[in-house]
This record gives C-alpha cells, structure tokens and sequence, in this order.
C-alpha cells in the first residue's frame, strides 16, 4: 500500500512550509524554533531543489553562534508559547536568544556535501563559513573530551537522543529537588505515551537551570560534575565532522592547525567507547566510568566517522534481516526497549541516513542499499513523521517533519 503518491512534491513542500525565512522549524506546534543538527538536514534537502537556501539554512545557524564558538542546539527566533523550555529558562548569552548546549556537529559534514555537489556556488559561501565550522570544532575539542578522547553530552539533549537508555544510570544522579512547577508544551501537541516521562523531563529541566544560574561558564559546569556521558553520537559525529573540515581545509588551502592532531586524539576516543562485553559501541558514563549497556542506532554510526568494525557490521546485517523497520535507536533484545517512546526503540530516518553514508563510504554498498530501501518503504508508506514504530512502522511523533522530508530527497527516495 503506498499512500503517498508523490512523496517527491510532498517533501519539497514540508520544507517550503516548515521555512520561516533562512531557517526552518522542525515542524510546527511542536518544535517551533530553529534546532541545530535539524538545520544541517534540512539544508541536504533544500540542495536538492534550492543550493542557495540550502547554504542560507547553515548561515543563519551560525548566525547565533557565541563568541567563544559554541553553536547552540536550539535559536529563538521569535517567541512561541507552544514551546517549553523557552529562551527565558534557557538564559543563553549569544547573539540570538538561544540554548546554553550544542547539538552533534553535522554542519561541516553538511557543508562539504553541498559544496561538492555544486562547487562554483557553494566556493564562496565554505570559505566564508569555515573560519565559524572550525571554531566550533575548537570549542568541542576544548569543553566535551573525557580523559580517553571520547566526546561527551552534558545534557541527554545534547546528543540529540533526549531519553536513550544511554542516559538512565546518569540521570539517577541528577537531583531533581527544587525543579518547581513547569508546565511541558510537548505532550499538549503528541501522544504523551510517545515522549519521554517526568522522572525524565524533570531533570532535563534541572540541568538547564543550573546551567543558566552559572551563566553557560563551561568551567564552571565542569566542576560542578553534573552530567557527562562519553556517547556515540557526539564522539563519531565529531570526528567526522574533523576529517571533513580537514579536507575542506586542503582544497581551499586555508589553515586548519591541530585538526590532524584532533583527529588521531578523536579516533582514540572513539575506539574508546568500544564495550567488550556488549560486542558494540556503547556510552560511558565519564564520572563513573561506567558502561551504559546500550546498542543503540548512535552505535552504527562507526563507519560513518570513518571506523571500520566487522562486529558492527554482522550486528547490522541481523538486525536488517530480523527487524521490521530498521534501525531501531535501541536494540529491541533489550529489557527497556520500547517501540513507541522515542529514543527507547523508534526508527529514526536521519539516523539511517548517516548510518548509510558511513556505509557507503566505507564500502558497504549491499547493507547501504537495503537500509536506503528500507527506509524509503516506511517513509512512502507511513509519511514524513518524526520517527517510527520498528515493529510494525506506524508514524510517530510530529507530523509534516522537515528532516524526514530532507532524507526523501536526498537519500531515501533517490532512484
Ligand atoms: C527532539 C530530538 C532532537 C531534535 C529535536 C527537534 O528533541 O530528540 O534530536 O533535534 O527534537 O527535532
């Protein structure tokens, strides 16, 4: 059964709809605003029909970049009342009224992507950017490293996978004492049982309290040893985004100093998070030192930052064959999966695209393929939601979402 007759003109459409002039929101009522790694998606889908919007959506998220180089996850734009956390709980200090933390950094990877498929439009816009792409990797290098090279979160939110089961043992640390009343905008737009819980939500907003009465100062926050998890997502995305700024950097034949150093200290960290006793990549608590337990979709993202791993690979063959709708964001063996509630089961589509660059890359053509076809059957089939159901591949979440849109167009529905 395919409902979607011309998922090409629908998506292009998601994103000409969800566009609130050089940016777009992931999709309306529930997120309202400008997110970061969103941003990146979107702008591969406006290069499809609209390289100079797609270069504008990249501008306009560095547009609020802060001084010392720190790119937030979320920029207020204009006020929305639909949305909780809002810039007043939030206290960022950048140009914009933003959020106090960053987002897995796709942007440089993005920039490259666009720039290579159009090299005479996108010249001057990576050479004016770069200087800003680069101050942002400076920034990660300097403030989210734990003692192994592996890249840290410091808020579930950071990594952009808010409730994984990556964050549970950590959150239990979080004292949530004194949160006070908060009204949550999210379950008044979506089913309630698709989002994450209280026990969650109250310490999300705990940690963004604290960060905004220390005024974002890193080092303080560091002190203060609140939440810091060695993950995935951060830590493969970050190296990547190296490698890539390395090569944007030779063909421009403009500096990159200490990016080739970053990039072996990244590699380190990244083989770091390497969980024997799991066989996969996992999170790592880095106060504790202690493994989350977790294969999630972050845990493929291995070829994508350039990691070979011949376990990941037969691990993803199986769950290709044996689940539903992959990749599931957690590995449905496990006690705490749970197929509709977010980033405990969900598949995301992003998510499978940059596990299918990686792939591609990395010269795993077969798994790339049926992981693209995949996930052009459930997007055709069941619409551009925000995630799914692996089990049985019903939409979930926000509907009309611009970066399902995005990976349509270029990924997914590509012929
Ligand atoms: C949720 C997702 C996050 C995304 C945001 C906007 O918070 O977990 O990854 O960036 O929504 O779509």
């Amino acid at each position: 059964m395919n409902q979607h007759t011309n998922p090409d003109r629908e998506a292009r459409n998601i994103l000409i709809a969800n566009d609130r002039g050089g940016y777009t929101i992931p999709t309306e009522g529930l997120y309202p605003y400008q997110w970061n790694w969103d941003s990146a998606i979107a702008a591969l889908g406006f290069a499809e029909f609209d390289i100079d919007r797609a270069w504008t959506e990249i501008e306009t998220l560095f547009s609020g970049q802060w001084d010392d180089g720190m790119v937030p996850h979320i920029l207020f734009h204009q006020q929305d009342d639909g949305y909780f956390p809002g810039p007043d709980v939030w206290g960022g200090h950048g140009p914009i009224p933003s959020s106090g933390i960053i987002q897995p950094p796709v942007a440089a990877t993005v920039a490259r992507k666009i720039w290579e498929k159009d090299g005479g439009a996108g010249e001057d816009r990576i050479r004016t950017l770069f200087p800003a792409l680069l101050a942002w990797h400076r920034w990660i290098m300097k403030w989210r490293l734990d003692d192994h090279g592996a890249v840290c979160t410091t808020h579930p939110w950071e990594a952009g996978r808010d409730n994984a089961p990556d964050w549970d043992k950590a959150m239990e640390g979080v004292d949530p004492t004194g949160v006070g009343e908060y009204q949550r905008r999210d379950t008044s737009h979506v089913n309630s049982a698709d989002r994450p819980t209280k026990y969650d939500y109250d310490r999300y907003i705990k940690l963004v309290q604290i960060g905004c009465e220390v005024d974002w100062d890193q080092q303080k926050l560091l002190s203060l040893n609140l939440f810091r998890v060695a993950d995935p997502t951060m830590t493969f995305i970050t190296l990547r985004a190296a490698r890539d700024l390395m090569v944007i950097s030779d063909k421009l034949g403009i500096a990159a100093d200490g990016v080739s150093d970053d990039i072996q200290k990244l590699e380190e960290g990244a083989r770091s998070l390497w969980n024997e006793a799991l066989n996969s990549f996992d999170s790592r608590d880095a106060l504790t030192g202690e493994w989350a337990g977790s294969v999630s979709n972050a845990s493929y993202l291995c070829w994508y930052a350039g990691l070979e791993s011949q376990s990941m690979l037969e691990r993803l063959q199986g769950t290709l064959a044996n689940v539903p709708f992959p990749v599931p964001s957690y590995d449905p063996a496990m006690p705490n999966f749970d197929q509709r509630r977010y980033w405990r089961g969900p598949t995301w589509g992003f998510m499978n695209m940059l596990i299918g660059f990686g792939l591609v890359d990395m010269g795993h053509l077969p798994e790339a393929e049926v992981l693209r076809q995949k996930t052009s059957q459930l997007i055709a089939t069941n619409g551009f939601a925000e995630y799914y159901d692996p089990l049985i591949g019903s939409p979930a979440g926000g509907n009309s979402f611009t970066w399902t849109a995005a990976v349509w167009l270029h990924w997914a529905g590509r012929k």
